[in-house]
């Protein structure tokens, strides 16, 4: 099993925003994100620019954090994003449903750890991390094992310029 693995450096929101457009537009069911990273990392900015980029009209996309789960209509299917920073045991996991939206939606996963045994093999992995206190640079490591993920980084990637992508 071969683990391919790309890097990014975000150096403000509005970067974020356009690599989740780059993902969002090559996305379809069945595709799991697991988006790590520490509290204010981006996760949730990322997921919500990329679920409104697959709306016609963009709802609002508040952090699932109390909810767990919030579920959106888009021209690519369910979306579900999830933040499983509140789960203690992975009964909830299933009680939420998730396992089979892993197959019948587009999954976004904050705090994917959570998810245990229940991580799906083929999903792409999004770590974020900040790059520095004092600015709004975020660094996106992207891996992962599955082919199906090549052609999608390969968008991401170039939606920067060479001397942005590193
Ligand atoms: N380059 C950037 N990318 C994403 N967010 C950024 C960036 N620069 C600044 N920010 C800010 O960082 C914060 C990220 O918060 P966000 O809620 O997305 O974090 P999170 O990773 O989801 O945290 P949590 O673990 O609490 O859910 C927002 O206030 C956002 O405006
Ligand atoms: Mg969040």
């Amino acid at each position: 099993m071969t683990l391919f693995s790309a890097e990014l450096s975000l150096r403000d929101e509005a970067q974020t925003r356009r690599l989740a457009t780059a993902l969002g537009a090559h996305l379809r069911p069945g595709d799991v994100i697991l988006l790590s990273g520490d509290i204010g990392a981006g996760k949730t900015a990322f997921a919500r620019a990329l679920i409104r980029s697959l709306q016609d009209v963009p709802e609002d996309v508040p952090s699932p954090t109390f909810t767990l789960v919030q579920v959106y209509d888009t021209r690519q299917g369910e979306v579900w994003h999830a933040d499983l920073y509140r789960i203690a045991r992975v009964s909830e996991i299933e009680e939420l449903g998730l396992s089979d939206a892993f197959a019948s939606a587009i999954c976004l996963i904050e705090w994917p750890d959570r998810l245990g045994d229940l991580t799906p093999p083929g999903a792409l992995d999004l770590a974020l991390s900040i790059a520095g206190a004092d600015d709004d640079t975020r660094i996106a490591r992207l891996s992962w094992t599955d082919a199906r993920w090549s052609a999608p980084v390969a968008a991401m990637v170039s939606a920067f310029s060479p001397v942005e992508a590193r």
